[in-house]
């Protein structure tokens, strides 16, 4: 009797082995999703949605910036991605999954990829004094006007 009991009460304790969690699978990002998630993500969301008025959003837009040789220098010249510490390669990387991936097929037609070069160039001159709202809000009229960016791509900065 005593016996039984200790094995009815051994078996509750186990969990049942049909109902065994299914295997976990982790995430796996390449190495510019990575260094997009530890070095952009706290203010841009590791998915690159953010509140458009406070932060712009990156999802869905980020690739219209390929548009016009302003916008395109503009993206490299801010100073949170020119002076950003990650090499010209590897920053030519992380900006091409922003434009490309992140952008979901806004770039333009035979828009050309980053490259190291470019970045080592543009990013020699970041967009300081400059007020950096003026600066974008110049940048994506334009956009709005000749590249078929919707109008929401102004949303930032006006609350
Ligand atoms: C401290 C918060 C912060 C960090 C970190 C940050 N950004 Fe930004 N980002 C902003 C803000 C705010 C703007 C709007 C322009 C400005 O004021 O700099 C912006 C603008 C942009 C834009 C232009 C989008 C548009 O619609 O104007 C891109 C692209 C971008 N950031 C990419 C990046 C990348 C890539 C990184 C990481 C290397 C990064 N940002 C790190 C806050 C941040």
């Amino acid at each position: 009797m005593i016996h039984s009991l200790f094995a009815l009460l051994l078996a509750m304790a186990q969990p049942a082995a049909a109902a065994a969690a299914p295997e976990l699978t982790a995430p796996t990002f390449n190495h510019a999703q990575t260094q997009f998630t530890l070095r952009c993500g706290g203010c841009h969301g590791v998915t690159g949605r953010s509140p458009p008025s406070q932060v712009p959003n990156l999802r869905g837009s980020a690739g219209y910036f390929l548009c016009t040789p302003e916008s395109r220098e503009y993206l490299i010249r801010l100073p949170n991605v020119s002076k950003t510490q990650l090499s010209d390669a590897d920053l030519a990387e992380v900006m091409n999954y922003v434009a490309f991936g992140l952008g979901e097929g806004k770039t333009p037609k035979g828009a050309k990829p980053f490259t190291g070069e470019e970045i080592h160039r543009l990013r020699k001159t970041p967009l300081t004094g400059a007020n950096l709202k003026q600066e974008r809000d110049k940048v994506v009229r334009k956009l709005v006007r000749s590249c078929g960016a919707p109008k929401d791509l102004l949303l930032y900065g006006k609350r």
